[in-house]
């Protein structure tokens, strides 16, 4: 075959990670031996975690595992089917309506992963005669989302509702349904979606508004209700997804809304349907972390407490944060290389964090994605703090600040 006929051709030609290889400065897939949530052993030695979605600091909690425990020791390791045909546990039908009841919602589906429940949910409600109104930083899964779903998509600048309004007036009249679907917490830039806004459009133009609070579950608003709650607007988008892969500890997302529409996506995402179902220790994980964010509210405080500190303290030492307000704080670096060697330092000085770079974001906008947990000791932040500070000032991107040891060696 010769490469214009190869479809492996683009294999050989691919070039980009073993550049940042050869250069060794490649940061992805490092392997962690050990882990305790706010630290992990990786390559032999114990590095502060501040590149995590543990936001709770649940991973590791007694009761957590326990609940794995017990769950596998009652039903086994694996499912081994969908929920539509054999594997549908009584632990996932609690899990559901424990969740629906926490969200403010009639109901609740559980998918294997929020990967699943946004491809799902999105392509099985979307038809050829709809549009989705789609924020241009929205999640990966979104994307793949409106690429799956049969009718059109227009995106709109990111968190811009002059923009989406813009849209709406000279598009919206063309299509049947509509549906606005954003990140309620932005996955890289920390930034919180502009729900008010974006509801009241809703109304004014007939849409129906679809938040994705992979990042908000756990996190946002007074209990971590989610977007919503922060806003005080419990129950103000028309469905709300979210994932247990982050502050619940575990692998798995859901979908909650009307008992209507979640009875519709259940006989018709096939994302759910043709998908063996979540395992139950994973369930059982994510029911415990739901139990323990409900009764221990200490949590959510010193995830808020540490988030504010840190925050506080990125700025003032200059760097560009992108005005997060959330435990997700971005720290833009500028071109990717530099962010490949900031990170690689970053890890030489045992902190782990990866670097976020093209296409995910935009040219010369690379950046340290670094995100905060409730676990997190104050000697484990002072230490990445001070790592922080002097790289920062060695790449020349903000002041100074001295003094270095490591809580985690
Ligand atoms: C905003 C957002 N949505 C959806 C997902 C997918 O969730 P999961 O990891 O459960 O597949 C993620 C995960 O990174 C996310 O950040």
């Amino acid at each position: 075959m010769n490469s214009e006929t190869d479809l492996f051709a683009k294999c050989q030609t691919f070039k980009d990670a073993k550049r940042v290889q050869a250069a060794g400065v490649y940061p992805f897939f490092r392997p962690i031996e050990a882990t305790c949530g706010s630290g992990v052993i990786s390559h032999g030695q114990r590095r502060v975690m501040i590149g995590s979605n543990n936001y709770l600091g649940l991973t590791h909690h007694p009761r957590v595992i326990a609940a794995a425990k017990a769950a596998i020791d009652h039903y086994g390791t694996g499912c081994t089917g969908s929920r539509f045909l054999n594997g549908n546990l009584v632990l996932h039908e609690q899990l559901e309506q424990e969740l629906a009841s926490f969200l403010g919602r009639e109901a609740c589906l559980v998918f294997s992963t929020g990967f699943a429940a946004n491809l799902g949910s999105i392509s099985c409600l979307v038809g050829r005669k709809d549009v989705i109104y789609c924020d241009r930083e929205n999640h990966a899964s979104i994307m793949d989302s409106t690429q799956l779903a049969i009718g059109d998509t227009i995106k709109f600048r990111h968190n811009d509702m002059v923009d989406l309004e813009r849209l709406l007036g000279s598009t919206r009249q063309k299509y049947q349904g509509a549906l606005i679907v954003a990140d309620g917490v932005f996955s890289m830039s920390g930034d919180i979606f502009k729900l008010p806004a974006a509801v009241a459009l809703a109304k004014k133009h007939q849409c129906r508004l679809y938040i994705d609070d992979a990042h908000a579950l756990g996190v946002m608003g007074p209990k971590g209700q989610g977007t919503e709650s922060h806003f005080n607007m419990l129950g103000a988008a028309d469905l709300v997804m979210g994932t247990f892969s982050k502050s619940f500890a575990s692998i798995g997302g859901y979908a909650a809304g009307s008992a209507e529409v979640i009875h519709y996506i259940k006989h018709k995402a096939r994302s759910f349907i043709f998908s063996a179902a979540m395992p139950p220790a994973a369930a059982a994980t994510a029911l415990e972390c739901l139990r323990i964010a409900r009764e221990d509210p200490s949590r959510h405080a010193r995830l808020w407490s540490n988030a504010r500190r840190m925050n506080q303290e990125l700025c003032q030492m200059g760097y560009n944060t992108l005005d997060s307000c959330t435990p997700i704080i971005p720290l833009v670096i500028g071109n990717d290389d530099t962010a490949f060697q900031f990170a690689q330092n970053l890890y030489d000085m045992s902190v782990f964090a990866t670097p976020i770079v093209r296409p995910a974001v935009r040219e010369c906008g690379a950046l340290i994605r670094t995100s905060y947990m409730a676990t997190h000791s104050d000697e484990e932040l002072e230490y990445a703090l001070n790592t922080l500070h002097l790289l920062g000032k060695n790449f020349g991107i903000i002041g100074k600040r001295s003094g270095q040891q490591n809580p985690a060696a």
